[in-house]
């Protein structure tokens, strides 16, 4: 079964990068950066639902019908987007870091004001802040990293996404209903997601977690997250 890797915010798929090679030896896998990050162009996008409409698309003209899709926070929003897009198509489901609920009403206007400040003046105080908010145990390798990989992104490419997350729509309904495998990883000390998030996000599902990780397993404890998946 193929399966479909998607990044969270505001990073590419460069994040998966421990997981593909283990992971490529059992079956196929598909790393793509969404719209306005990465090496992908900024595309109109107005929800999640349009990054789950792009990555329908690529998996159209790469010929995937069915796939599994693990999503990273931001890219777990985008996974459930699939699911509720295109439900026949997704054989299976990782949520890495993630959330169902939506944001709240109060999240809202700092959502607004970090795509506005990310068009004013760039994503530089992002590639500053985020980091430490992000590792469970930020060394300076990893900060310096995830600092590069955050400059790497398009000022367009991330108001987007921040205006995208704001309008989500809750999908706990949605998760708690579903029928196909789903897994969810997450980490014990993530500042982002609380873990008491995810364990009630899990009641039914697997629950795997990691230990050492804050909100980036796949980075913090890559060997957990490959054999997880
Ligand atoms: C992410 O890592 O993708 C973000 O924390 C998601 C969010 O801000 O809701």
């Amino acid at each position: 079964m193929p399966l479909l890797l998607i990044h969270g915010f505001p990073l590419d798929g460069r994040i998966w990068e421990a997981q593909v090679g283990p992971l490529s030896k059992r079956g196929r896998v598909i790393v793509p950066d969404l719209p306005g990050f990465g090496r992908s162009a900024p595309e109109p996008i107005g929800s999640i639902d349009d990054y789950a409409r792009a990555l329908l698309g690529l998996l159209d003209r790469i010929g995937v019908t069915r796939f599994a899709a693990a999503g990273h926070s931001m890219g777990g929003y985008v996974a459930l987007a699939l699911q509720r897009l295109a439900p026949e198509r997704l054989a299976g489901l990782v949520l890495v870091a993630s959330r169902a609920a939506a944001d709240p009403e109060e999240a809202r206007p700092a959502r607004e004001a970090m795509a506005k400040r990310a068009e004013a003046e760039g994503v530089e105080f992002l590639a500053r802040s985020m980091p430490e908010r992000q590792l469970g145990t930020p060394t300076p390798g990893l900060v310096e990293r995830l600092r590069g990989m955050i400059r790497a992104q398009s000022p367009a490419g991330v108001a987007a996404a921040c205006r995208a997350m704001a309008l989500r729509p809750d999908a706990r309904a949605q998760l708690a209903s579903l029928r196909i495998p789903v897994v969810v990883i997450a980490g014990r000390l993530d500042r982002i997601v609380p873990p008491s998030e995810s364990e009630s996000m899990a009641s039914g599902f697997r629950l795997v977690w990691s230990e050492v990780s804050g909100h980036l397993p796949m980075i913090e404890d890559p060997t957990l997250v490959a054999s997880s998946l």
